[in-house]
C-alpha cells in the first residue's frame, strides 16, 4: 500500500470566515453545524487539489472536538493537512481557530476522503505526498468536460 504520513503540526491555515447572525445557534454563539459545513467543504476541495479528480467523496469524520466557541463578528480560520495518503483515500487533519484569540475552536484528528473513478467505485489515485502547487488540477470543467484555458 502506498502511504504517507505527517504529523499535521505543519498544518497551513487559509480560508478565514467572518461569523455572521445566520451561523449562530439560537444562544447567540457560533452553529457547530455551519462550521462542519464549511470544512467538509474546504476539506473536499483540498482533496480534490491533492488527488487531482472532482469526483472524491467523504467516507468517514473522526471524533470532533469543540474546544472553544465563537461570536458574531469573530473571524475564524481554517486549517487542513493530508496525513496519510493510501491506496484510493487520503486522511486529513483539521483545525479551526479564533484568528483574534488564536484560541482553538475545534479539531478534528481525521477526515478520510476516497477516490471515486467513472464507475462510481474507489479507485486508486496513485500518490503518496502532498503538493503545493496546482499541479494535479484536472483542466477540464466537472459538469461540461469544457477545457479551462490557462
Ligand atoms: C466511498 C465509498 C464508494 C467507499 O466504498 P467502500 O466499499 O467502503 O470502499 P473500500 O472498502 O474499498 O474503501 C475505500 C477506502 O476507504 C477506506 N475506508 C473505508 N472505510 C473506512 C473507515 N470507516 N474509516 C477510514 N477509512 C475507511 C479504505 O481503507 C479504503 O482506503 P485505501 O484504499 O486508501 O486503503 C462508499 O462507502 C460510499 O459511496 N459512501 C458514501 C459517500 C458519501 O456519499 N459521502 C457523503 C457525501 S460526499
Amino acid at each position: 500500500m502506498s502511504t504517507n504520513s505527517s504529523t499535521g503540526d505543519d498544518i497551513n491555515f487559509h480560508t478565514r470566515k467572518w461569523i455572521k447572525p445566520e451561523d449562530l445557534n439560537p444562544n447567540g454563539s457560533l452553529f457547530g453545524g455551519s462550521l462542519l459545513r464549511w470544512i467538509d467543504e474546504e476539506a473536499a476541495i483540498y482533496a480534490i487539489v491533492q488527488l487531482g479528480n472532482y469526483n472524491v467523496v467523504t467516507k468517514f469524520i473522526s471524533e470532533i472536538s469543540f474546544e472553544a466557541s465563537a461570536r458574531q463578528g469573530d473571524l475564524v480560520e481554517m486549517g487542513l493537512i493530508a496525513i496519510r495518503f493510501g491506496r484510493t483515500s487520503i486522511t486529513l487533519r483539521a483545525v479551526v481557530r479564533n484568528m483574534i484569540t488564536r484560541r482553538t475552536i475545534l479539531t478534528i484528528d481525521k477526515l478520510v476522503f476516497v477516490n471515486i473513478g467513472e464507475d462510481g467505485r474507489p479507485t486508486p489515485h496513485g500518490y503518496d505526498s502532498i503538493t503545493y502547487k496546482r499541479d494535479r488540477m484536472p483542466t477540464e470543467h466537472p459538469q461540461t468536460g469544457t477545457i479551462t484555458l490557462p
